[in-house]
């Protein structure tokens, strides 16, 4: 939905998100989910049971995440990852969701390659980062629209980073981020074939994000673990990092 009236042309909607089947209203529907694009902000999501207020919105240019990418020096995330003094290796990100963790991890200098297989928070994604091409991080960080599980098992060098949904509550009063990713993916798989996946790559490290008291994913004991208050990265170490794994294997692939 474009409330200001078709600002945003259909030909440059279908270009920008080629993946989606867009269905162009002036209005906010009575039910249901619903995207809404305006000059100023970009594209968000947005729900009539919710209320016109609340919305899911990706902004790594103001506000709490733009801090983030900015503080970041010695987060728990980085280390996890196998950052340390010039070492930046090169991370398959295969479940970007909102871009949280890539974005900071390409600001400290990683090069990243992110997989999100929903179609409409890929769709928010990309307008964030288009959004953001400005920033120098945004060269190192490279999104596709796909499902990561076919490629992980060939990555051939870096880092595999995986944070998938959590089946349980992270906290009593999850954000409102959260909540919509809740609504737009009730049944999300549990990542274990992610792990198991990413286990058979030539990768130096996999690493997974869970919430605090979660079990392991898929029941595979990590051999280390960064615990933080909330979260806790498992870390399934493969061989060493090295140089080469610091490398953006990825490019001029196609
Ligand atoms: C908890 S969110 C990730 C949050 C992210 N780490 C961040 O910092 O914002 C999980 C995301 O992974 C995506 N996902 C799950 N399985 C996937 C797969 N096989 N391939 C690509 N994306 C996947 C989901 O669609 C969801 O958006």
């Amino acid at each position: 939905m474009d409330p200001s009236g078709q600002v945003l042309s259909r030909a440059q909607a279908e270009q920008a998100w080629p993946w989606m089947s867009l269905e162009w209203q002036t209005k906010a529907p009575a039910q249901g989910h619903y995207l809404e694009w305006e000059p100023a902000q970009g594209l968000a999501l947005k729900s009539s049971e919710v209320g016109p207020r609340s919305r899911l919105h990706i902004d790594y240019q103001h506000g709490p995440q733009a801090r983030r990418i900015k503080a970041v020096s010695g987060e728990l995330l980085t280390r996890a990852l196998g950052c340390q003094q010039r070492l930046r290796p090169a991370i398959v990100d295969g479940t970007f969701g909102l871009g949280h963790d890539s974005t900071v991890l390409a600001n400290v200098g990683c090069h990243v390659l992110a997989f999100e297989s929903h179609p409409v928070v890929a769709a928010l994604a990309a307008d964030a980062l288009q959004r953001s091409r400005e920033s120098t991080w945004a060269e190192r960080l490279t999104l596709v629209h796909a499902d990561a599980q076919t490629v992980l098992s060939e990555v051939p060098a870096g880092v595999i980073y995986l944070d998938p949904m959590f089946q349980e509550a992270r906290r009593a009063a999850p954000s409102i981020e959260m909540q919509f990713l809740h609504q737009l993916m009730p049944d999300a798989p549990s990542g274990d074939a992610l792990l198991a996946a990413a286990l058979q790559s030539k990768a130096a490290r996999v690493v997974v994000k869970r919430s605090a008291k979660a079990p392991p994913l898929a029941g595979r004991a990590p051999a280390s673990t960064l615990q933080g208050k909330a979260v806790r990265f498992d870390l399934y170490p493969l061989r060493k990092l090295q140089a080469d794994d610091c490398e953006p294997w990825w490019q001029g692939l196609h």
